[in-house]
């Protein structure tokens, strides 16, 4: 049975589109709905472009309610019956409530070798910690953030000239690579972690 998947997004959507435009032929899952929190996010204007449903529910009127925001969500879901949700620089924290729902069938990208630097800035973070290795995780999705199964990694090294915008750059090269190939191997069943050298 063919995968259905629902990308959430809240910026330009990269990764998205490189997952979208993977899932085709063989592939064992294919897009439903494209999902963000912001209206003007760039990857809902791209998934209109190619006829993917989309779904904006603006996180701004629901202040701190994060449940009532993620029960619209819910709602808006629903219709779409997604089997996978995958996060591609979806920039709103989940609570519980949602993430154990989607228990299992709910992962992200996060651009930092994790366990080390969860939450924002991790390419500063690696360089201030002179690390010489730096990359990006794909993950199940669980109540803690950027934490839950690793299901692959893509590393580079940190080369002396990096800045924090040379190194995004650089890591966003890898989750092009890094994410298709994981959901691929996660639409079939397959939750071993795939590890790739930059
Ligand atoms: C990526 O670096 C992703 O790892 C992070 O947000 C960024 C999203 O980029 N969580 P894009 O919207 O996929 O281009």
């Amino acid at each position: 049975m063919i995968k259905r998947v629902a990308i959430f997004v809240s910026g330009g959507g990269s990764n998205m589109r490189v997952l979208v435009e993977d899932m085709i032929g063989d592939h064992p899952a294919r897009p439903c709905v494209v999902v963000s929190n912001n209206p003007a996010a760039g990857g809902i204007a791209w998934a209109k472009t190619q006829n993917i449903p989309t779904i904006v529910v603006d996180h701004r009127p629901y202040g701190a309610d994060r449940a009532a925001f993620e029960a619209a969500l819910t709602q808006a879901l629903a219709p779409h019956a997604p089997d996978i949700i995958c996060l591609a620089g979806f920039m709103r924290k989940l609570t519980q409530g949602f993430t154990d729902a989607w228990a299992g069938r709910m992962i992200n990208i996060h651009p930092s070798l994790l366990p080390k630097y969860k939450g924002l800035n991790t390419h500063a973070r690696a360089l201030e910690a002179g690390d010489t290795a730096h990359g990006c995780t794909v993950h199940e999705v669980t109540a803690a953030l950027d934490d839950g199964p690793i299901l692959g990694q893509a590393s580079i090294a940190i080369e002396d000239r990096d800045t924090p915008d040379t190194l995004a750059a650089r890591i966003l090269v890898q989750e092009h690579r890094l994410y298709p190939q994981v959901l691929r191997r996660f639409a079939a069943g397959d939750r071993s972690p795939l590890f790739l050298q930059g």
